[in-house]
């Protein structure tokens, strides 16, 4: 266990985290907004609907880079409430920056290592959907086991969907794409929303790690399962 932490210390994590440059309008979007869009780590399971305020269906995005996407989606879908998870510092204060500007209410902002909140903070049954856009793809084979989209994770997140949910998946990395596909169907609660990868549906505007792929020459694969019914006693 390590000392400063209730959880003890995973050795294969998803990210590595680089010290980026947070520029002097990031830190104060932190400094003034944490309070109203932040939400702190904590091992214990929280209830989205007091943390958002109102009953409303709930999306967790994990890894939303410099937030961009998240903030239209959250434009797009007024009517949603977001969870955004990252652990860039930089990609934080721009978020908050971005929410401020706009206006926008739907999104909580949360700063940690998304594994540890969908293991200890997520009730099961409380998400709608799941986004997960243009993941690390650790290109090198040796780095495959850092990927976050593999069985034994997907298996830890499903629970926390409820029946008729969404995990919506992209990536701009063809061999990872195939990879996302086979795992999502290895699990029989999940229903693939189209014949193999799926269009890009209206709420996804392109991001900025999908825009450096397409200048690379990279195509876009979007993923769409929905969690069935799968419950005998009855699903809501
Ligand atoms: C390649 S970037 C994509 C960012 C954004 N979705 C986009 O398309 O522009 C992947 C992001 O996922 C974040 N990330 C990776 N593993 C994570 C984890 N376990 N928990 C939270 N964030 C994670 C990284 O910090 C990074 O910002």
């Amino acid at each position: 266990m390590n000392a400063s932490s209730d959880t003890p210390p995973r050795s294969i994590r998803s990210f590595v985290l680089r010290q980026g440059h947070m520029t002097a309008a990031q830190q104060r979007a932190i400094d003034e907004y944490w309070a109203r869009f932040g939400v702190d780590y904590r091992a214990e399971i929280i209830d989205l609907n007091a943390v958002f305020g109102r009953n409303a269906p709930k999306v967790l995005e994990i890894g939303f880079g410099m937030g961009a996407a998240t903030t239209e989606i959250a434009r797009r879908l007024p009517e949603s409430d977001f969870l955004a998870i990252d652990v860039h510092g930089p990609g934080v204060g721009n978020l908050c920056k971005l929410l401020a500007e706009q206006g926008l209410e739907n999104v909580k902002i949360m700063r940690h290592d998304a594994v540890d909140v969908v293991e200890n903070m997520l009730a099961d049954g409380s998400l709608h959907g799941i986004h997960i856009f243009f993941p690390d793809p650790w290109h090198k084979k040796r780095h495959h086991k850092r990927r976050l989209i593999q069985a034994p994770f997907v298996a830890k997140l499903l629970p926390k969907l409820q029946s008729g949910g969404y995990i919506h998946l992209a990536t701009d990395w063809e061999e990872y794409a195939v990879q996302m596909l086979e795992v999502l169907n290895g699990f029989p609660e999940l229903a693939n929303t189209a014949d193999g990868f799926a269009a890009t549906p209206a709420y996804r505007p392109e991001t900025k790690f999908e825009a450096r792929g397409k200048r690379l020459g990279h195509g876009v694969w979007d993923i769409i399962f929905i969690k069935k019914c799968f419950n005998a006693q009855g699903c809501t």
